[in-house]
């Protein structure tokens, strides 16, 4: 198991604190599965659409927290290059090869920052005629509301930069087990 210290020196950048730990992480995602779990059946035929790269871990954990059959998918859609600073531009990298009409979709998003990434993500999926649309999202900061409203959220966010289990700074963290603070 990695320490604070030893990660500091990934990437050069400063990690100030652990925000959310491994076991606060892991705890979150299983009740989040039991929630996912209560509000679908079998018949819904549940596809679990992950945004690549953040959503990676929380996805792994994610589905096998769920207790009911489900298919995964991935998209790519990027609006940050190595800035902190959303661009406001987002482009669609990959989508997936799943047909999405008529499925009961579930978009999973690693963190919910200014809205954009999805307010321009959300109208596409509709427009293709999925049966339900909702939303789980590992963080959420908070700065913005989405129409649809995001169901799930794993943890109100701190308004900073956040890296780990998934987030990145430029490609940095992602792979930490925990959730810290640059
Ligand atoms: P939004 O479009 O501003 O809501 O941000 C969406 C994407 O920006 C997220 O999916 C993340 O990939 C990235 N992002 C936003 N805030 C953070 C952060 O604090 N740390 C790492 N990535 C972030
Ligand atoms: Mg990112």
């Amino acid at each position: 198991m990695p320490t604070l210290t030893e990660d500091t020196q990934l990437g050069g950048q400063e990690l100030k604190r652990i925000v959310f730990s491994e076991d606060d992480v892991q705890l979150r995602v299983r009740e989040l599965g039991r929630e996912i779990t209560a509000a679908y059946t079998a018949s819904d035929r549940l596809l679990v659409l992950g945004l690549l790269k953040g959503s990676f871990l929380f996805m792994a954990d994610l589905v096998r927290a769920i207790e009911l059959p489900l298919h995964v998918d991935f998209m790519v859609a990027t609006s940050y290059g190595a800035n902190k600073a959303s661009s406001g531009d987002v482009r669609l990298l990959y989508d997936p090869g799943a047909s999405l009409k008529g499925r009961a979709v579930l978009l999973v998003e690693d963190i919910i920052d200014s809205g954009n990434t999805l307010t321009r993500l959300i109208p596409r999926l509709e427009a293709r005629g999925l049966a339900s649309l909702e939303i789980c999202a590992l963080l959420h900061k908070r700065l913005t509301t989405l129409e649809p409203e995001t169901r799930w959220v794993g943890f109100d966010a701190p308004n900073e930069f956040l890296v780990g289990y998934g987030l990145d700074y430029a490609e940095d963290f992602r792979h930490l087990p925990y959730i810290a603070s640059l």
